[in-house]
């Protein structure tokens, strides 16, 4: 599964193309020997599976607990995925990183990940921290690209969290990509990497500046409905 569909046609079309050899190698005495290989690897999988089942089940509960408390859910949406194994190989050669089961968990930190999306900007801020400080939960990085947006204007907080899964051999700590934008951050990214995926060449500079205008207008009406709330929050 991915976040998006046209990453995902890509990867498909390269498996098509590796389809063959890889028929080709199952075709030999011993098949099983390969799947047998696998193994490993899609342990590591489930184990990020968990891992975002756990993740996932924090954020449901903080979601309830609004819900009652407040009468209002802090979350339009959450999304979770796990890398697909052509990214994560691809990601793996890219950054010059040895191609082992080991290597990708040692190195690659987004294999399982959570999209969030909230109403609000101050909601993504006070659920970060709710869901930062339990006691189960590691900290690992934070990239605050909602203070500091990246110069094309992309916004969103991304945390890497390191949670314990329970597995029968005993406690395994996974990291977690969790990503938090507002509804209007989130148009503005799907948007963008739409764009971006369609070409697989630079963008001419007047197109980079127009999305990031776009981007500073999203962020200025996301602001506007901030204070509404506030003003009508603090009229009650
Ligand atoms: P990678 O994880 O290899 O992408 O590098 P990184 O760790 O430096 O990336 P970063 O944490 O900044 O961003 C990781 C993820 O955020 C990406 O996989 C996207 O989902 C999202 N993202 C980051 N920058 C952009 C952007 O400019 N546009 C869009 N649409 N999404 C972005
Ligand atoms: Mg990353």
């Amino acid at each position: 599964m991915s976040y998006t569909d046209t990453k995902q046609k890509q990867e498909e079309r390269s498996v098509q193309e590796l389809n063959f050899q890889f028929n080709d190698m199952l075709n030999t005495e011993h098949p099983e020997l390969i799947l047998k290989e696998a193994q490993p690897f899609l342990d590591l999988m489930m184990e990020y599976q968990c891992a975002l089942m756990e993740v996932e089940t924090k954020l449901k509960v903080l979601n309830e607990e609004f819900a009652s408390k407040y009468q209002r859910n802090p979350f339009e949406s959450i999304k979770s995925r796990i890398k697909e194994p052509l990214s994560i190989i691809n990601k793996m050669k890219r950054k010059s990183f040895p191609l082992s089961v080991e290597s990708m968990e040692k190195n690659l930190f987004d294999i399982a990940g959570i999209r969030v999306i909230c109403s609000f900007c101050d909601d993504i801020y006070a659920i970060a921290e709710l869901l930062t400080k339990q006691d189960d939960i590691i900290l690992v990085e934070v990239k605050d690209y909602i203070k500091n947006p990246k110069p094309n204007g992309y916004r969103s907080l991304h945390l890497i969290l390191d949670i314990p899964i329970f597995l029968s051999s005993g406690k395994k700590h996974m990291k977690v990509e969790v990503q938090f934008r507002t509804i209007a951050m989130d148009f503005w990214a799907s948007l963008e990497h739409k764009v971006k995926y369609k070409k697989d060449v630079e963008h001419p500079e007047d197109i980079v500046a127009e999305l990031k205008e776009c981007a500073d207008v999203i962020s200025a009406m996301d602001c506007r409905m901030q204070e509404i709330r506030n003003k009508i929050e603090g009229n009650i």
